[in-house]
């Protein structure tokens, strides 16, 4: 079983709307349950106005560890856990259950500049983890935005993992989560769709090199050390 957690001590980066249309991708082949770990209760949202119930979540207040245990009892093959922008116990304790840990930061400078707290987090606990570059500017003919470059160097400083692609800021991603949607359910065809589809790959690509069943070259995890 793979446990994923989104996890980033600033507000607003993503967490939630990466780990609601990564569930919705996962789900249309493989076994996937939800964590809420979340006060606000975003991804919980999202779930409700999905209505199917598909995948299952859970939400967890302190502790995700039961949770966890349970669902690995009951072979389910990927758990996706959403957290709060905090440094706080039930963070703590989802990235030490983590398979890896996906860090989104929007490409500002404060937003880079946070990301370094959790990435501590990430390394005490020697987990593999990467910084997913979100709500960026859209690409103009295959160049990313100067800011999006700009980050990309910032975040080499802090010597932090960052996969080689971005998630624009795309109205498709908010119209999808307002319909309980993943953007492949909602546009398929769609760029924002072709984004999510790619993150996933990585992230699998990084799982199984985590898991020693694929060589690590091209992956965009690190293994915190
Ligand atoms: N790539 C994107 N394109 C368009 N809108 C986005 C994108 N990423 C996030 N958003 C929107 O930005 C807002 C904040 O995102 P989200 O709630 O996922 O962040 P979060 O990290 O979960 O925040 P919090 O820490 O408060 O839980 C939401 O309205 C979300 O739908
Ligand atoms: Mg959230």
């Amino acid at each position: 079983m793979n446990v994923i957690v989104f996890a980033s001590r600033k507000g607003g980066s993503g967490k939630s709307t990466l780990a609601a249309h990564l569930a919705a991708q996962i789900k249309a082949s493989k076994s996937c349950l939800l964590i809420d770990a979340d006060p606000q209760g975003s991804l919980t949202l999202w779930h409700k106005l999905r209505g199917t119930n598909e995948p299952p979540i859970k939400t967890a207040v302190n502790s995700v560890s039961g949770i966890v245990a349970a669902a690995r009892r009951e072979g389910v093959e990927w758990v996706l856990i959403d957290t709060p922008p905090t440094v706080s116990a039930v963070v703590e304790d989802a990235i030490k259950n983590a398979t890896m840990v996906i860090i989104p930061a929007r490409p500002g400078v404060f937003d880079v500049n946070a990301v370094q707290e959790t990435i501590q987090t990430c390394r005490a606990a020697r987990k593999p983890y990467a910084v997913v570059l979100n709500g960026a500017p859209a690409r103009r003919d295959e160049a990313e935005s100067p800011i999006v470059t700009i980050a990309r160097e910032a975040l080499a400083k802090f010597k932090a993992p960052v996969w080689g692609g971005q998630i624009t800021n795309r109205a498709d991603l908010l119209m999808a989560l307002g319909q309980g949607e993943g953007v492949r359910e909602y546009y398929a065809e769609g760029r924002a769709a072709a984004e999510i589809a790619r993150l996933w790959a990585a992230i699998e690509r990084s799982v199984k090199a985590i898991r020693g069943t694929v060589s690590s070259n091209g992956t965009m995890h690190k293994q915190a050390a």
